[in-house]
């Protein structure tokens, strides 16, 4: 059976400048921690700003599957946990989403137990959890791994002092769910080594919202008071850094003139620097920051080094290399997360461009143009970089497995053909018109 006939499908006339504005919208990776641990209170969570992706509607799936009732309005959520009462999140819920195991701290504070599958590797690469375990064993739970699962108990945690830096550098993941759990934890806990993600500290307004004390946000130290119970709130969640970030990328590499709504520039330091010095302008004014760039011809390419925030993301190396790989001249992309976050390269070369892989830098020459090309999508981000090219690339590109897309990116192809580009999505319904 060919199954790209029963699959959506993104096809793109590349060659229209971008041009106008489009609102971005609330952050992926916020949300997710954030929906978990409104599991930490007995009493209603309004999330606001909340876009509608895959991600979200597997977190409120999950959560539902242990007890909470989720209900979605538009650009909202409402989380009630009061019921919330089953330990265990099976393999067929964590293996679509390996941010489901952001339910372990939540579980192990609330309910004293926890059964959460073990996600495994993905396209990115091995991604292991052994930081998110160190962290809960240090608080006093007892783990082990059962049948695929992460067995975890804990008779009433307690604070302590440890480090979670692993070889890699900060853990976002295991920070988050470290200090879900940590809020209810006897006495003091200081986190050391701690991820400062903007996700992270968002994580963290919302917990101190709550009523939780946790200081030390946006550092590598965290302190934590344990308290014995947390109150209900309506959160504002912070804006996509990623999404805005590719929409930046979708205005050089079109020679566009776009305008974001909702973008926060505090939260991308490393990003703006790196396409101001490519040579992209990148102003920020009555609440919105303008993109432009002067003709593509005249950007520089510039190297870049992935590491964890303040550094250049991880999440916007895909998207930086299709930049780059229309950019003359040399440009070196390293990539230190996920050292085997590569495989768009392969597509990119079938589109025409020159890339070469040494270890986990890749060598980008750029070349004049590229042309379309049928591609598949392997991540999210793979997939948006995929899209940039097509927005450049001359001709037809065909966009397959965008399922990937549709995890973390609301209505992308909308929002680009807002903006002038000739994009469509192809459901498998239309090809039976
Ligand atoms: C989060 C983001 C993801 C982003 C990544 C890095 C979410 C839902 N996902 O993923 O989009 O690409 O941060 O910014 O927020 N590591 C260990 N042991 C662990 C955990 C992680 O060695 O227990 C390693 C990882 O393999 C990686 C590095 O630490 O090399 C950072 O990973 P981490 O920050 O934990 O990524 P995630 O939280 O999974």
């Amino acid at each position: 059976m060919d199954g790209k006939k029963f699959m959506d499908r993104i096809v793109i006339y590349g060659g229209k400048k971008l041009k106008g504005t489009i609102r971005i919208s609330g952050a992926k990776n916020a949300l997710l921690p954030i929906m978990t641990a409104s599991l930490l209170t007995r009493e209603k969570v309004v999330l606001n700003n909340v876009p509608y992706y895959k991600d979200i509607e597997s977190m409120s799936l999950v959560l539902k599957t242990i007890g909470a009732e989720v209900e979605f309005r538009d650009k909202q959520i409402i989380i009630d946990a009061s019921n919330f009462n089953n330990p265990e999140a099976p393999y067929e819920l964590v293996r679509k989403m390996r941010a489901s195991i952001y339910v372990l701290g939540p579980m192990i504070a609330r309910l004293g137990q926890a059964q959460v599958s073990l996600p495994g590797g993905c396209a990115i690469g091995p991604r292991p959890v052994d930081l998110h375990l160190k962290g809960l064993e240090a608080l006093g739970a007892t783990i082990r791994i059962e049948h695929g699962n992460i067995v975890a108990k804990a008779q009433g945690l307690r604070g302590n002092d440890f480090s979670l830096e692993g070889k890699n550098g900060s853990s976002v993941g295991a920070t988050c769910n470290t200090l879900m759990a940590a809020v209810f934890a006897k006495g003091k806990t200081i986190i050391r080594g701690a991820a400062k993600e903007p996700e992270v500290v968002d994580l963290m307004d919302f917990l101190n919202k709550m009523g939780a004390k946790i200081e030390g946000a946006g550092t590598s130290t965290l302190t934590i008071e344990g308290i014995d119970s947390l109150k209900g709130i309506t959160y504002d969640v912070i804006p996509d850094r990623i999404e805005a970030g590719t929409f930046m990328v979708a205005t050089a590499i079109t020679n566009g003139d776009v305008y974001l709504e909702n973008c926060c520039l505090d939260h991308m330091t490393a990003v703006v620097e790196k396409l101001r010095e490519a040579g992209v302008n990148i102003e920020e004014g009555n609440g919105k920051v303008h993109i432009s760039c002067s003709a593509t011809e005249t950007l520089k390419p510039v190297s870049i080094r992935t590491l964890p925030y303040p550094g250049f993301p991880t999440d916007m190396q895909a998207q930086f290399m299709a930049l780059m790989s229309i950019v003359e001249g040399e440009s070196q992309i390293t990539e230190t997360i996920y050292p085997e976050r590569f495989i768009h390269i392969g597509e990119l070369l079938r589109m025409g461009a020159d890339i070469q892989l040494n270890g986990s830098t890749a060598i980008v020459k750029g070349v004049k143009s590229l042309s379309g090309a049928p591609v598949m999508a392997s991540d999210l981000r793979a997939s948006a970089a995929l899209i940039l090219a097509g927005l450049v690339a001359k001709d037809l590109t065909e966009i397959l497995r965008i399922y990937h897309l549709d995890r973390g990116y609301e209505k992308i192809e909308e929002k680009l053909a807002q903006l002038g580009a000739e994009i469509l999505r192809v459901s498998p319904s239309w090809e039976k018109l």
